[in-house]
């Protein structure tokens, strides 16, 4: 039988402004890495698109394709995503990029600046109308109204499942080893995990995503 097979995005991206600075966000990838990480160490077969990240893979044989921006993470899934049975975007993609690239470095003066900013696109739901059939994981990092803002985007992402985090609390989400997580399916399943090494919870996600998948298809992996 054909070995199950996951796509992971982890880390952040970045839209340059100029060739000095750009606009991101303090993803470390710890969560992505981990997942793909867990993915390969139980025999699947995996993919990772990395944003920038200082972060190593444990194994020189998983595959890999670095990104930068969120239009070339967003190419680079397309172009691959078809060829996997999972998806699992725990990237923190950036939603907006300067309208404008200045290619030389922008000097600054007396006055203030305005950067235009205009919306990248999204890449699950690029991945949906270009009539992806696999499992869908998203992940909804959030401030406030968890449970509300990630049923939103599960919903419309049409999504399988979707990790939710609250970034305010200490140990949660970015740049932390540990993560607490709430994970939400399409079919009104709930569990909650406490503050957890992220290994742990990668651990966790994948059995979750099989049995998932098994119930679906009524076949055991
Ligand atoms: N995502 C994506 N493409 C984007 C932005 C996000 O595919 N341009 C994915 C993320 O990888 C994550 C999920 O969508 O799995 C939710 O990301 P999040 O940034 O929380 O959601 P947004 O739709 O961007 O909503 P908001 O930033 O307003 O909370």
């Amino acid at each position: 039988m054909k070995k199950l097979s996951f796509l992971v995005t982890a880390g952040p991206t970045r839209e340059f402004i100029d060739p000095f600075r750009f606009i991101s966000n303090p993803s470390s990838g710890k969560m992505g890495y981990e997942i793909v990480s867990a993915a390969y160490e139980k025999g699947f077969e995996v993919l990772l698109i990395s944003g920038p990240t200082s972060l190593k893979l444990p194994e020189k044989n998983i595959k890999k394709i670095s990104v930068i921006s969120a239009i070339e993470m967003r190419d680079a899934v397309l172009e691959n995503v078809k060829d996997y049975d999972v998806l699992v975007m725990a990237a923190a993609v950036s939603d907006y990029r300067p309208a404008i690239f200045c290619k030389d470095k922008i000097k600054k003066s007396e006055k203030d600046l305005t950067i235009v900013l205009e919306r990248n696109p999204d890449i699950l739901q690029e991945v949906e109308k270009a009539g992806y059939e696999g499992v869908k994981v998203g992940f909804a990092a959030e401030t406030e109204k968890l449970i509300e803002y990630a049923l939103d985007k599960l919903h419309r992402k049409k999504l399988n499942l979707i990790v939710a985090n609250d970034i305010s609390k200490k140990g949660a989400g970015f740049a932390s080893e540990t993560n607490a997580v709430s994970i939400f399916s399409d079919k009104n399943d709930r569990v909650d995990i406490p503050l957890t090494p992220k290994r742990d919870i990668a651990n966790f996600l994948i059995d979750y995503i099989v049995e998932y998948i098994g119930r679906k298809r009524k076949v055991v992996w």
